[in-house]
C-alpha cells in the first residue's frame, strides 16, 4: 500500500474544511494497474462509491464482528482514556472510516474541555479524519457536524504520514482505529507513527487478537473462530467485490484464506493469507482496458496480523514506546492501548 510518491496538495473545492492529498487515479485505474500485478491491495477494497458501502455494510453484519466488538470496547473506557488526554489534544484519527468511534472520543474530550476550562480561557479541540475514501473522510466530517470543534478533514494515505503531520496543531492524540494496526508490517507501522510524532503526543489504537499461542486446544478454537470470522460469506463477498464488478463470475475463481505462522524479530507470529485462486479462463473488463486471467493463476491479495496482546506489547517495546493505559477484553480477543514515545 503507497501512494506511489505522487502525494500532492489541494484544497478539494469549494470545502475547506477538508484537504486532498493523494494523486488524482481513480481507483478503477488503481485497481487496472495492480490487477496486471495479479495483485489487490486492501485499500482498494475500501475505494470508491462501492468500497464505501461494501465496508459499512460488511461492518454491520454479525458474522464479521470486529469493528464492532472494538466500538463497545471503546464505549464501556472512554471515560478512563480521556483521564490520560490533556483535553486540548487534537484527535487525528486515519483511517477514519464512518467516524463512529471518533465521535464517542470527542463527546468525552469535549465534557472534559468544559470541565477543565474557564469560558475566558476557552480552548478548541481540532479534529482531523483521516481516510483515503474521500466519502469516508465526508461522513466523518458529518458525522461530528453538530459538535463544537475545529475540523478538517484529509484525503491521505497513512504511508504519507510526513505529509499529513502539516496540517495538523499540537499535541495530537493520534488514533489508529477499527483493527487497522493488524493490516500493517508492525515495524513499519510503528517507526512510521514514532518518527513522526512529537514528544507531547499520544498514540492510541486497537487490535483483535488471537488469545493464545501454542499447540494447545485453546489455539485451536481461536483459530478457527479466525478462520471462521475471516472466511465468512458477507467477508468473502468484500474481497471478492471487485473481480465481480468488472464481469467474473463466481464460479471462475475461488477465494482462499490461510492462516500461517511467519517469522518476526520478537518469535512467530500468526498472519493471514489471502488469494483469490482463478479457476477459470476469464477477462476482466474495466473502463476501456481487458485483462485475461487462466486457470491456475492467483491474485494476492493484503493480510492481517493476528497477535497475542503479550506480542503487541512487545513490538511497542522495542519500537519505542511506552505503555500508558491498556485495555484487554476477559476472552484477550481485544486489546485497546495508549502509548506515547519514550523519552
Ligand atoms: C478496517 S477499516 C476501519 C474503519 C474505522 N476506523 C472503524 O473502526 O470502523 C479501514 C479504513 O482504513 C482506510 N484505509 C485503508 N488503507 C489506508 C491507508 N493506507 N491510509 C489511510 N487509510 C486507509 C479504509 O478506507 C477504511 O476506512
Amino acid at each position: 500500500m503507497n501512494s506511489e510518491g505522487k502525494a500532492r496538495l489541494k484544497q478539494a473545492s469549494g470545502k475547506k474544511e477538508k484537504i486532498i492529498t493523494i494523486s488524482e487515479k481513480s481507483p478503477e485505474e488503481k485497481l487496472y494497474e495492480s490487477l496486471k500485478k495479479y495483485e489487490i491491495p486492501d485499500y482498494l477494497l475500501y475505494t470508491g462509491a462501492d468500497g464505501t458501502n461494501n465496508w459499512l455494510k460488511l461492518e454491520g453484519y454479525g458474522t464479521f464482528p470486529v469493528a464492532r466488538q472494538l466500538k463497545i470496547m471503546l464505549e464501556k473506557n472512554v471515560a478512563s482514556i480521556i483521564r490520560f488526554i490533556p483535553a486540548c489534544m487534537s484527535l487525528v484519527s486515519v483511517g477514519v472510516g464512518n467516524g463512529e468511534k471518533e465521535r464517542v472520543l470527542l463527546e468525552e474530550l469535549i465534557k472534559k474541555n468544559r470541565a477543565e476550562k474557564l469560558a475566558s480561557e476557552k480552548v478548541s479541540i481540532h479534529y482531523y479524519p483521516v481516510d483515503i475514501n474521500n466519502q469516508f473522510v465526508d461522513i466523518a466530517l458529518e458525522k461530528v457536524k453538530d459538535l463544537p470543534v475545529e475540523k478538517k478533514g484529509i484525503v491521505g494515505f497513512i504511508e504519507d504520514m510526513p505529509l499529513l503531520k502539516k496540517h495538523w496543531h499540537l499535541p495530537v492524540l493520534f488514533c489508529i482505529l477499527g483493527n487497522s494496526f493488524c493490516n500493517y508490517e508492525p515495524e513499519f507501522l510503528l517507526q512510521l507513527v514514532h518518527e513522526n510524532l512529537e514528544q507531547g503526543d499520544l498514540f492510541f489504537f486497537d487490535a483483535n487478537l488471537i488469545p493464545a499461542q501454542g499447540s494447545g486446544e485453546e489455539e485451536q478454537s481461536a483459530r478457527k473462530s479466525i478462520l471462521g470470522t475471516y472466511a465468512s460469506r458477507e467477508n468473502a463477498l468484500f474481497n471478492i467485490y471487485p473481480l465481480l464488478q468488472y464481469g467474473m463470475a463466481p464460479e471462475d475463481f475461488d477465494f482462499e484464506l490461510l492462516l500461517a505462522h511467519v517469522d518476526s524479530r520478537i518469535g512467530a507470529l500468526y498472519r493471514t493469507r489471502k488469494s483469490l485462486n482463478i479457476l477459470k479462463d476469464a477477462e476482466i473488463r474495466i473502463g476501456p482496458e481487458t485483462i485475461d486471467f487462466k486457470e491456475g493463476d492467483v491474485i494476492r491479495m493484503g493480510f492481517t496480523y493476528k497477535y497475542t496482546y503479550e506480542q503487541v506489547l512487545a513490538f511497542l517495546d522495542i519500537c519505542g514506546f511506552e505503555v500508558l493505559k491498556a485495555f484487554l477484553s476477559e476472552d484477550r480477543t481485544n486489546t485497546m492501548i495508549l502509548a506515547k514515545k519514550r523519552i
